[in-house]
């Protein structure tokens, strides 16, 4: 466990150039890498960068081995809520990668047993190479609401009111918003190699001075990330000092 490096960026898109060179060469060293992937605004810049530099051919993530992060509970694929559509759309299918690489959770039938077998499939490949990771207001990572403690595994969950608000700006009025989530653990991301951690924006500054140099703490499940091997937090300079 080292500090985390923290990478402050002038803005949006240099942070969304440097997110991409980041994963390029993690790739680079990997192709078959696995990689767990947020949705939410802030990677879409990355993401976007990398589809990007498939097409022109600089960057090959087609033999990636891409974990979702979350999802709602209770949604149906075709819902254009779904996190796993979201997946698809922003990472997997500008990246070329086939849909046998993704391993999905569960969100309607035996959510206990998928999240079971969701856990097994990332000790079966061995764990995670790479979690591209985003911050919530309240401190969550993937839906890991507060409190979330090191130990949790993959689960549903209640989302908390922040982030039922928070999620208002994908789907339009509260009413859309699913109130529960399925989530992997905090175990599975603080064991992974490396976690990129994403923010950008003065809304993220109070929240990501907590992770980073507040107490670790599972009231802030982002700061646990502080007990993996090797993060990196990402930020712009609004996210960072709330200065442009
Ligand atoms: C999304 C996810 C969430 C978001 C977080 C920040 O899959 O896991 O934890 O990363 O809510 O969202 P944005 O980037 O939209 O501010």
């Amino acid at each position: 466990m080292a500090p985390p490096s923290i990478l402050v960026q002038r803005d949006y898109d240099d942070l969304s150039h440097a997110g991409a060179d980041f994963v390029a060469s993690i790739v680079a060293a990997r192709p078959d890498a696995t990689v767990l992937v947020a949705t939410g605004e802030t990677p879409m810049g990355l993401y976007a960068e990398l589809a990007l530099r498939q097409k022109a051919g600089t960057f090959d993530g087609s033999r990636l081995r891409v974990f979702q992060l979350d999802e709602y509970a209770g949604i149906a694929d075709q819902d254009r809520r779904s996190l796993y559509g979201w997946t698809l759309r922003a990472f997997v299918d500008p990246l070329r990668i086939p849909h046998e690489r993704v391993v999905r959770l569960p969100s309607r039938s035996d959510i206990p047993g998928g999240c079971a077998a969701y856990d097994r499939s990332v000790a079966d490949a061995g764990g995670i190479d790479l979690a591209i990771l985003g911050i919530g207001v309240n401190g969550h990572v993937g839906f890991n609401e507060p409190p979330s403690d090191r130990w949790t595994t993959t689960r549903e969950v209640e989302l908390t009111p922040e982030t039922i608000r928070a999620n208002t700006r994908y789907w339009g009025q509260e009413e859309r918003i699913v109130r529960r989530g399925v989530t992997v653990g905090m175990t599975t991301l603080i064991s992974a190699r490396r976690v990129l951690l994403v923010a950008s924006g003065t809304g993220k500054r109070d929240i990501v001075r907590r992770a980073m140099l507040g107490p670790v703490s599972a009231e802030v499940p982002a700061s646990l990330l502080r007990e993996a091997d090797d993060v990196t937090l990402l930020v712009d300079r609004l996210a960072w000092n709330g200065m442009a």
